[in-house]
């Protein structure tokens, strides 16, 4: 089993990286870190919330707005030999990280693979962090970027990839829809059912309440699409808005997510949710997003109370 620890980055390329820098800065409201060749780093942590600085949470690069690469690191980092060897065997080629590779990541080692929907996955030892305070592009209230939905062409298949060679842990199910958690935290990584690989949605989650409705507000009169929300999810209980970015990248601002403590593991059960608006949100807002579409799937709705 490969223990992981937590999510570390994510990398997506852009044909327009001027645009992408542009949006990331002022209307997602993360940090432009730097600048490498044809790539730009954000940050988005504060320390004060997570506890550390990850040196970087989201690299835009020049390339297919098609190439998404997630990065988690591992709970051991003595453990990174024995990861490859396990995940090579399960039947996933693993591919280690040149020098270069490395340097771009900020990380001392890295290995890729791909999952069976074909996500490009790496995990990474000894990635850096920074001494610096995170200082954000405008106040939308970021304390750390926390998850990602990822697509699956195979829900259990996937789900099983993740929680019995990775040692993900299923929180809630939405329909075939895992929510799984690696740490505490109620959700990391949410596979939803589409047709191809990639990431589905960026999750950064902010101070409190205050920030999803002022953020609701300013995108509004930004122009920017607001594609769910402002809402809550009655399966980690966290409020929402989510929006649409550049390559139509699906951004999300949460705030309240539930988490599951260590001593609650042996005793926590994950719940199956119906796939249908009300499993989305609770207060009733409608997602104008494909994955989270049940009209768009060929299912039964849930049971309604007779009037
Ligand atoms: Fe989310």
């Amino acid at each position: 089993m490969v223990n992981l620890h937590d999510i570390r980055y994510l990398r997506i390329g852009t044909p327009d990286l001027e645009s992408a820098v542009e949006f990331a800065t002022k209307i997602v409201g993360l940090e432009l870190a730097g600048r490498d060749g044809r790539a730009a780093y954000f940050r988005s942590d504060k320390a004060a919330v997570r506890g550390d600085t990850r040196d970087h949470t989201l690299v835009y690069f020049e390339g297919d707005p098609s190439d998404h690469v997630v990065g988690f690191d591992l709970k051991e980092r003595e453990d990174f030999d024995r990861a490859g060897a396990e995940i090579e065997k399960a039947g996933h080629p693993v591919r280690y990280g040149t020098k270069i590779e490395c340097e771009q990541r900020r990380v001392q080692q890295l290995l890729a693979f791909k999952d069976p929907s074909g996500n490009k996955i790496e995990l990474v030892v000894r990635p850096h962090h920074s001494g610096e305070r995170y200082f954000p592009s405008r106040d939308a209230g970021i304390t750390h970027f926390s998850h990602i939905g990822l697509k699956t062409s195979n829900a259990p298949r996937d789900e099983a990839f993740w929680t019995k060679l990775l040692n993900a842990r299923v929180s809630d199910w939405i329909g075939e829809a895992p929510l799984l958690r690696v740490n505490t935290i109620h959700h990391t990584l949410a596979l939803f059912p589409s047709p191809h690989p990639g990431v589905q949605h960026i999750n950064h989650q902010v101070e409190d309440f205050d920030d999803v409705m002022r953020s609701y507000y300013f995108l509004k009169e930004k122009g920017v699409r607001i594609v769910f929300g402002p809402g809550r999810h009655p399966s980690s209980s966290a409020c929402f808005l989510y929006f649409e970015g550049p390559d139509k990248m699906v951004y999300e601002y949460s705030v309240g997510v539930k988490h599951i403590l260590p001593e609650e593991e042996a005793s926590y059960r994950p719940r199956q949710f119906p796939f249908a608006p009300e499993s989305f949100c609770m207060w009733g807002s409608r997602p104008d997003i494909p994955e989270f579409r049940a009209d768009l799937k060929d299912k039964k709705p849930p049971l309604k109370t007779v009037a």
